[in-house]
């Protein structure tokens, strides 16, 4: 059976939901970025984030992307050419450590859920740098995952408060394992300006998604897709669900290998309370996303 391509379960067209129109333009008008005219996607997949992007642009900025996986160049190339920027972007094969463009050519480089998923995000932001002409942007926008799971997981009173902490213990020592064994960081959001501070970059500035996607029963059409995305990770063992990978993940990330078996069980507790309520339709969230915008200059002079 043919392995399907990186993050296939998450690269839907909710994207395009995850910030909303108004935000991103207040971004682009506080970040000056309206002056860009050459744009490099990293990590593109099938081109939600850069096209997103493009669309608040001057309408001369082009777009180049790069994804290691073939299957979403050709995707996004062609969700390009049905949004009508075909002629306005192009996307090829590449990793992001080693960058298939030359030195000091881009106004923009931006990545969006790149870093989280990278063994080593300072090489690819010295590579994303490199390709950045003088002055250029910077433009990152990265999640911490963990937070926000607890986030969401904290106000459920059907989970006891050592369930939770069981919950939380696995949700923290397995993405420490994750980072451990080279599969990318999920709390990076929050590294970001930590790991730029040694880059030589100038103006640095942080902001956070201000997206609520609100779940309240009844449920509209909208929180039906939110809602069922989160049921398919678990379907598909996307994240914690596969129990022999996580067990691994767990003891990569320092977690005591006795605790394990209580803290996978108040997990799958979390994750049937979840279904059950969803069935009842008596879960409610406020669904906030913890998710960073950071954003940087390449100094004129070095
Ligand atoms: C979560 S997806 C994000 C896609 C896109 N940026 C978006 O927000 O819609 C992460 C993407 O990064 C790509 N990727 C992961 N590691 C990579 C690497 N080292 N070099 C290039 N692409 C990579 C994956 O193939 C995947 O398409």
């Amino acid at each position: 059976m043919s392995k399907s391509p990186h993050s296939a379960p998450v690269l839907t067209d909710l994207r395009d939901q995850w910030w909303s129109a108004d935000f991103l333009q207040l971004l682009v008008e506080r970040l000056a970025l309206g002056e860009c005219q050459s744009i490099a996607d990293i990590g593109s997949g099938q081109g939600h984030w850069g096209q997103l992007l493009l669309r608040l642009l001057s309408g001369s900025a082009t777009l180049q992307g790069v994804d290691r996986e073939s299957e979403w160049v050709q995707r996004a190339q062609e969700r390009a050419d049905s949004l009508g920027l075909g002629s306005r972007c192009s996307y090829q094969q590449g990793a992001a450590e080693t960058l298939p463009f030359a030195d000091e050519q881009f106004d923009m480089v931006t990545c969006q859920t790149l870093l989280m998923h990278v063994a080593d995000p300072k090489q690819v932001l010295q590579e994303m740098i490199r390709i950045l002409r003088p002055g250029g942007r910077l433009l990152l926008l990265e999640p911490n995952n963990v937070a926000q799971q607890m986030i969401a997981d904290s106000v459920n009173r059907a989970l006891s408060a050592e369930q939770l902490a069981g919950v939380f213990s696995l949700f923290v020592t397995c993405s420490r394992g994750r980072a451990a064994l080279g599969r990318g960081d999920d709390c990076i959001g929050d590294l970001l300006p930590t790991l730029l501070s040694d880059l030589a970059l100038e103006d640095m500035r942080v902001f956070q998604n201000e997206r609520v996607h609100c779940i309240q029963p009844p449920y509209s059409a909208a929180d039906r897709d939110e809602l069922q995305q989160s049921a398919n990770h678990a379907e598909n063992k996307f994240w914690l669900w596969d129990k022999e990978d996580a067990k691994a993940l767990f003891e990569a990330g320092g977690g005591d290998p006795n605790t394990f078996a209580d803290c996978y069980q108040a997990f799958e507790r979390r994750t049937e309370l979840f279904a059950e309520q969803v069935e009842a339709q008596t879960y409610a969230s406020n669904n906030a996303s913890l998710h960073y915008v950071v954003c940087a200059t390449r100094p004129l002079c070095r």
